[in-house]
């Protein structure tokens, strides 16, 4: 039998889609038969590399849909389970949570979350206390997660507890993912780039743009969030940082402008302002920074779905995981569950560290 190789599965992408496979994946047993593939890897910051520009929170931002319904729920066992077993490595805490509507607030949305929300306390805000202009509004136990730390834990404890390998480099094609024969199965988590990947080429994948403040407000303790008519309005604490917060945002649809604007975060800071009147209006408000991002959107919703990549003469499978917008980090966990499953019977095959290699021309 050959020994299984370190690409026998090949992840491209190292935006939290990429990382939560690998989780998935290396949790099964496969940490060391697989490659993540690369152009940016945690720790970098660019504007092709959407990840560390997230907010970040679990919030009723995702659609109403069954699949984002069921991913948000495995998400958030995912991410709570994370606050209890490992939040100071993780940086992912559980976060007190308002969330108001000014208009159509997603009833069988918030019923199915509901359900599940591991606080007692979850409540429909009765319609006095609501502030004006809002139509709906609950509080509730969520997680908010320090978005770029979080990629930095899973990408050490990929590498250092699982034996994931990363590679730095762009690949021209989704072929070019295709590492060697030896690799069977291929996971498409390239976000953005799946607009014009060649071999990929989603013309239903398109970005929002985002911009949000990185301010010092450590008097911010609980998530808030309105989603307005127009516009989403947003203060997310970001755990062990400090006392900061992100401040946001925008939600520009078909825009990957990467610049930041004065009047831009002038509006932002303002409407959480009004939001947070309590935390922000009073107190000192220090900006830190500005950012701009563009969310992996995608007409319909998410991908993910079992394809096939036949390169260097035989089959391998492909695995589509991309078009998660702004939800990836909610999202990601479950979306990853679902990825991996389509080729249970390609992984039955592949083996797992410490067993060697099966023979799996027939399975894919
Ligand atoms: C966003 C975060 C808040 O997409 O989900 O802006």
């Amino acid at each position: 039998m050959t020994p299984l190789s370190s690409n026998a599965i090949v992840i491209v992408g190292a935006g939290i889609i990429g990382l939560d496979v690998a989780l998935v994946l290396a949790k099964r047993g496969f940490g060391r038969h697989m490659t993540v593939v690369a152009e940016h890897l945690p720790g970098d910051t660019s504007p092709a590399y959407t990840s560390p520009w997230a907010g970040c929170n679990f919030s009723g931002i995702s659609g109403s849909d069954k699949n984002a319904l069921r991913w948000d729920k495995m998400g958030y066992a995912h991410l709570t389970d994370l606050a209890t077993h490992a939040e100071k490595d993780s940086f992912v805490s559980r976060t007190k949570s308002v969330e108001y509507w000014d208009a159509d607030a997603p009833q069988d949305k918030i019923k199915a979350i509901a359900e599940y929300l591991e606080d007692e306390q979850f409540r429909v805000i009765p319609q006095e206390e609501l502030p004006r202009g809002v139509e709906y509004g609950i509080s509730c136990t969520t997680v908010t997660i320090n978005a770029p730390k979080h990629l930095v834990y899973l990408h050490n404890m990929l590498k250092d507890q699982y034996g994931v390998h990363f590679i730095r480099r762009q690949v021209p094609s989704i072929h070019a993912a295709r590492l060697s024969s030896q690799t069977k199965i291929v996971f498409n988590c390239t976000g953005n780039a799946a607009r014009t990947l060649a071999g990929v080429e989603d013309g239903k994948c398109y970005p929002t743009r985002g911009q949000v403040v990185l301010a010092r407000a450590p008097e911010v303790t609980r998530n808030m969030m309105r989603h307005g008519r127009d516009e989403e309005t947003y203060v997310i604490p970001r755990p062990q940082s400090n006392g900061n917060v992100i401040l946001g945002g925008y939600m520009q649809k078909g825009n990957s402008d990467p610049s930041t604007y004065g009047h831009e975060t002038e509006s932002i800071v303002s409407r959480t302002r009004a939001l947070c009147p309590s935390e922000l209006r009073d107190g000192p408000c220090e900006v830190l920074a500005v950012f701009s991002g563009a969310r992996p959107s995608r007409e319909g919703g998410a991908r993910v779905e079992r394809d096939r990549l036949p390169t260097w003469g035989s089959e391998c499978a492909l695995v589509h995981n991309y078009g998660a917008g702004g939800t990836g980090f909610q999202a990601g966990y479950g979306m990853a569950l679902d990825a991996v499953s389509t080729v249970d019977d390609v992984l039955a095959a592949v083996g797992k560290d410490g067993e060697a290699m099966q023979n799996v021309q027939n399975v894919v």
